[in-house]
């Protein structure tokens, strides 16, 4: 019998998606997640057909405890935030650089077939030119873009090194169910679409003509499992984007757009450490894995919408309510 999929992070946005998705194809599904950020109630439905393990990626002999009889390994555990990163670097350094370290060597160490990573867009950083090609040089404006951009290197020296198969997913804004909108640091999309649902204007920072490329988390599950499933990966390191620039006073129209509603922005002062523009150019994922985004951005907007509006209704992890 095929080993086990483990999935770090699996009680966060990404993870619990992607532990629905690695179910629906029939494998095992191991979660390893300290619920810092992730929530129990994202695995409340699957928690029956998974095995948990409660515990830290910054321990070492849980990485090993999490990786022992793990086929593929998904490292989504992370504290995913530029700004947060700049009030604590250290945090981020342990949490995202540390783990990621931590997770390999228990990969290594345990014959894990497959490595793949959550990397970052963030990790272009300060390089200006668009779309954004994987041989650019990566300048991080943040610890948390540094540390997923050390990651990388990481995941490729583990495989010249030590022959680990390796493979770093550079996601580009991902948003969809599930991802939580409260903390103070939550993805934009997130937090736009609960406040306007809730009839609240939302707030930009800065002019609103920065763009990134909306992922929608669909295309991200499409991609872990092509790379999980390609013949062999060699530490190679691809953008999994959406193809598609949206500025955020483009995406508040749209939002204004679906609701019904015409809700005007708030604009407060940039924050240190957030890039300009963002796009993926993705050549490279199409040839090494065979991806296309399934999911284009409206698309995947509405659906997040409805999600939205489910969960405000439910209230949905306590979050829902605030
Ligand atoms: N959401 C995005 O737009 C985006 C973009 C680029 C990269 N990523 C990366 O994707 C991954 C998942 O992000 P997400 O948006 O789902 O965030 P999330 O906060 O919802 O998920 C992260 C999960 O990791 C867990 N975690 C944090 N520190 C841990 C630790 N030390 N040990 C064990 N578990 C720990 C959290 O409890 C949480 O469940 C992260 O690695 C993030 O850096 C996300």
């Amino acid at each position: 019998m095929a080993g086990v999929w483990l999935v770090t992070g699996g009680g966060g946005f990404i993870g619990s998606n992607l532990v629905r998705a690695i179910l629906a194809k029939g494998c095992r599904v191991r979660v390893l997640d300290n619920f810092l950020t992730g929530f129990r109630i994202n695995l409340a439905e699957v928690l029956a057909d998974i095995e948990l393990i409660e515990g830290d990626v910054r321990d070492p002999a849980t990485c090993l405890r999490a990786c022992k009889g793990a086929e593929v390994v998904f490292h989504e555990a992370a504290l995913p935030s530029v700004p947060r990163s700049m009030e604590d670097p250290r945090a981020s350094f342990e949490n995202n650089m540390l783990g990621t370290f931590n997770m390999l060597l228990a990969a290594r160490d345990s014959g894990v077939r497959r490595f793949a990573f959550a990397a970052s867009s963030s990790a272009y950083g300060a390089s200006e030119e668009l779309p954004k090609r994987e041989t650019m040089p990566l300048l991080p404006l943040s610890p948390y873009a540094a540390d997923k951009a050390g990651g990388e290197l990481y995941l490729s020296m583990f495989y010249r090194a030590f022959g680990l198969q390796t493979v770093s997913l550079r996601y580009f804004n991902v948003f969809g169910p599930r991802q939580d909108p409260t903390n103070q640091y939550a993805g934009v999309i997130a937090a736009f679409a609960s406040a306007m649902i809730r009839g609240r204007r939302p707030t930009i920072y800065g002019d609103g003509s920065q763009s990134r490329d909306f992922t929608y988390i669909e295309n991200v599950l499409r991609a872990n499992l092509l790379a999980a499933d390609a013949p062999e990966t060699h530490g190679e390191v691809v953008n999994v984007g959406c193809g598609e620039a949206i500025d955020l006073n483009r995406m508040v129209a749209v939002l204004n757009e679906i609701l019904g509603t015409n809700l005007q922005p708030i604009y407060a002062p940039t924050r240190a450490g957030d890039v300009k523009h963002s796009l993926a150019d993705l050549s490279a994922t199409r040839a090494l894995l065979g991806y296309e985004p399934p999911v284009r951005f409206a698309d995947g907007l509405r659906q997040t919408l409805t999600w939205y509006r489910h969960a405000i209704e439910t209230g949905y992890g306590g979050w829902a309510k605030k």
